[in-house]
């Protein structure tokens, strides 16, 4: 995002230019800053520890364009159904560039997820009961739950710790890898994800020392070797003004030492260190462009906009702070403002108090930051406010990636019984 004279631009357009070819709300995305941020991290964890390999979290933005660029500079995709899956396939992976990290999973998905030979993930004991009644794969790995989750944002996003539904509860995973050797899988590898937008460089070689302990034991005590290691994603960006981002650095320099230490310490023999991320990648590569339609003067002054928590659903889901510019007006002086969308629900009043430009005013754009991750993919349709299109931008250029949704793609999978049916 650049701003020249007071309007904003998102890869090398000016969104009023945006907003008029395409409309709004809108969906943005660049593509360079992208690649940039996959390879400044890619280069930083390689520079500690070559044996090194990102696979994108496809749930944070899964439009397969998207996806397409993250495979394209060298990732693999971190699929959490065999919707996701299917993804990764249509843009040309499979097997080993591929982790199913489902939880819960049903027969069907078990069914599907050994046919499509990626690497099987499994979140629990009882599930690799019921996948070894369909089949054995080729390679499988646990998520491991280390005792120890934290987030941004608190209890709402820990994935990790006695509070979290997910994994296998540190004193099972040596059982976990048994019942599987005992079946007869012979290709194993671990993973983990106890974190959730963390800037803290601190936390990354922590939770690796937790897990590399956890399966030391087991990989002794059992012996058998973990191909790959895979610390989960989590590595964090600052959403608001001021706050201090990761030092990826410093991340990547301890997180490698403590790994490195650990597998000599355990004879892991040098595992390929993996990291699942998504928000790093794609966070700060997406904006909202919407309009304001109207502003109400009651008990506070409200900003009725397009953007609602449809849109846009993690201030209202988990309490997350999205920077928000007026194109054109941030130099104004500011004032203490309401900011809502347009369902009929009272949690859509988004922004109950936020300063703002006093002379923000009907049709006037505003842009939203850092929406690139957990943004269109958790959106939805209620009251028929339907989701909106998604762009990509470089350079100047823009294409479509998805269209607005239209009252046709409301009603796709609506049957009418005859009964109903308007004679
Ligand atoms: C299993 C798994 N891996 C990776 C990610 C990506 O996390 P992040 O966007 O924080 O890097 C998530 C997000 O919830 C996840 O559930």
């Amino acid at each position: 995002m650049k701003t020249i004279d007071g309007r904003i631009e998102l890869g090398g357009i000016p969104v009023e230019r945006l907003a008029e070819k395409y409309g709004t709300p809108l969906y943005v995305y660049d593509e360079d800053t992208i690649v940039e941020n996959y390879h400044r991290a890619l280069a930083a964890f390689r520079k500690h520890y070559p044996r090194f390999r990102f696979f994108y979290a496809v749930k944070a933005c899964n439009n397969p364009a998207i996806a397409a660029i993250l495979v394209r500079e060298g990732a693999g995709i971190d699929a959490a159904s065999v919707n996701e899956i299917q993804l990764a396939k249509d843009l040309g992976l499979g097997g080993e560039n591929v982790m199913f990290s489902g939880n819960f999973l049903s027969d069907e998905d078990i069914r599907k997820g050994l046919d499509s030979g990626v690497i099987f993930n499994l979140d629990d004991i009882a599930t690799l009961r019921r996948v070894l009644q369909f089949g054995k794969p080729e390679i499988m790995s646990f998520r491991v739950n280390p005792g120890y989750g934290r987030s941004n944002v608190g209890e709402f996003v820990t994935n990790a710790g006695s509070n979290a539904k997910f994994g296998v509860h540190p004193d099972k995973v040596t059982e976990a890898y048994r019942l599987a050797k005992e079946a007869g899988i012979s290709r194993f590898g671990v993973h983990m994800m106890p974190g959730s937008c963390i800037t803290d460089a601190e936390y990354f070689p922590f939770v690796t020392g937790l897990l590399m302990d956890i399966i030391g034991k087991t990989g002794r005590e059992l012996g058998i070797k973990f191909e790959f290691i895979d610390i989960g994603g989590g590595l964090g960006i600052p959403y608001k003004p001021g706050e201090e981002g990761l030092d990826l650095e410093r991340a990547a320099q301890l997180t490698a030492q403590i790994f490195s230490q650990k597998s000599a310490e355990y004879g892991l023999e040098s595992p390929l260190l993996m990291m699942e991320p998504a928000r790093y990648f794609v966070g700060n590569a997406g904006w909202i462009i919407g309009k304001v339609h109207s502003i109400k003067d009651s008990y506070r002054k409200i900003v009725g906009t397009d953007v609602g928590m449809n849109t846009l659903c993690r201030p209202v889901m988990y309490g997350s702070y999205h920077h928000i510019y007026v194109n054109g007006k941030e130099d104004s002086p500011k004032e203490k403002l309401g900011l809502c969308g347009q369902l009929c629900e009272n949690t859509d009043y988004w922004i109950k108090e936020r300063e703002l430009p006093s002379d923000i005013a009907e049709g006037d754009l505003i842009v939203i930051e850092n929406a690139g991750a957990y943004g269109f993919a958790m959106s939805y349709q209620y009251n028929g406010r339907l989701r909106p299109a998604e762009v990509l931008v470089k350079k100047g250029k823009s294409w479509l990636i998805r269209k607005r949704e239209a009252y046709e793609d409301m009603v796709a999978n609506v049957k009418m019984p005859r009964h109903l049916k308007k004679s």
